[in-house]
């Protein structure tokens, strides 16, 4: 079974009397281990698309299954507490409390987790040296450059060990050398088995993933070739033809 399941969704806002259809049935799978880019011009609902996948938000008809669990009518609470188990995110302007430490910052998702302050405070550890900033626990984020902000927003992403991540436009923010680099730490993060997703306007970026889903006016375009390259990839069933079709 796919990690995620999208069927037939679609999202209206209603903003006056007028009617916006930011997705218009979309139906996607995501397979446990993969790498994949949401492409698309800007209005496109990428960003639409991401919230409902990583349930900030409940789509107006249609269903999500995730992690096996059919995510149905839940309340904005329960929505929390499935986001807050099972999914990492990722920023373009990093979103760190600059008023807390790099540490406090990648402690905060687990202060409902039940573990103990210190349990925590390893935790948070282990996450900062998975991206290489171990040695900037103590600082501000204020102290530290983009790349920086933006490796500590990444630890803090992973920190509840989650089972997909989203990143929404994460390099959209650093200089392109900068921005290579925290492609690289993605790539590295995905090779460990993470499951990752980064919605991106720049095909470049989109590039460095091994399937890409291309959206435009709300629909999900078919899937060619990138999806090939997933498949042999990752060997895991995540068909172009399941994936794409209505
Ligand atoms: N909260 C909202 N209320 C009304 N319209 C919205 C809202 N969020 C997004 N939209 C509209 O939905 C469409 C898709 O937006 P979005 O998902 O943010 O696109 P992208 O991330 O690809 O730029 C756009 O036309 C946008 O103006
Ligand atoms: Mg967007």
């Amino acid at each position: 079974m796919a990690l995620v399941e999208l069927r037939h969704i679609s999202k209206v806002y209603r903003l006056g009397g007028e009617e916006i259809r930011a997705l218009d049935d979309v139906s996607l799978d995501i397979a446990s281990g993969e790498f994949m880019s949401i492409i698309g011009p800007s209005g496109s609902g990428k960003s639409t698309l991401m919230h409902i996948l990583g349930c900030l938000d409940s789509p107006t008809c249609g269903t999500l299954q995730l992690d096996g669990t059919l995510i149905h009518d839940a309340s904005p609470r329960q929505l929390a507490a499935i986001r807050n188990r099972k999914i990492g995110f990722v920023f373009q302007f990093f979103n760190l409390l600059p008023k807390l430490g790099v540490l406090q910052n990648v402690e905060l998702p687990m202060v409902y987790s039940g573990l103990s302050a210190r349990q925590r405070r390893e935790r948070a550890m282990e996450a900062l040296r998975l991206v290489g900033m171990e040695n900037r626990a103590r600082h501000r984020p204020s102290q530290l450059s983009g790349g920086q902000q933006q490796r500590a927003a990444i630890a803090r992403a992973l920190v509840n060990n989650p089972r997909l991540v989203f990143a929404d436009e994460p390099t959209g923010n650093l200089d392109s050398h900068t921005g290579e680099v925290i492609l690289e730490l993605f790539r590295q993060l995905n090779r460990e088995g993470r499951t990752i997703i980064l919605v991106t306007h720049d095909p470049e970026i989109a590039a460095v993933t091994p399937r890409r889903i291309e959206i435009r006016d709300g629909k999900i375009a078919p899937e060619a070739d990138a999806t090939l390259a997933g498949t042999a990839r990752f060997g895991t069933g995540a068909p172009a033809s399941a994936a794409a079709a209505p």
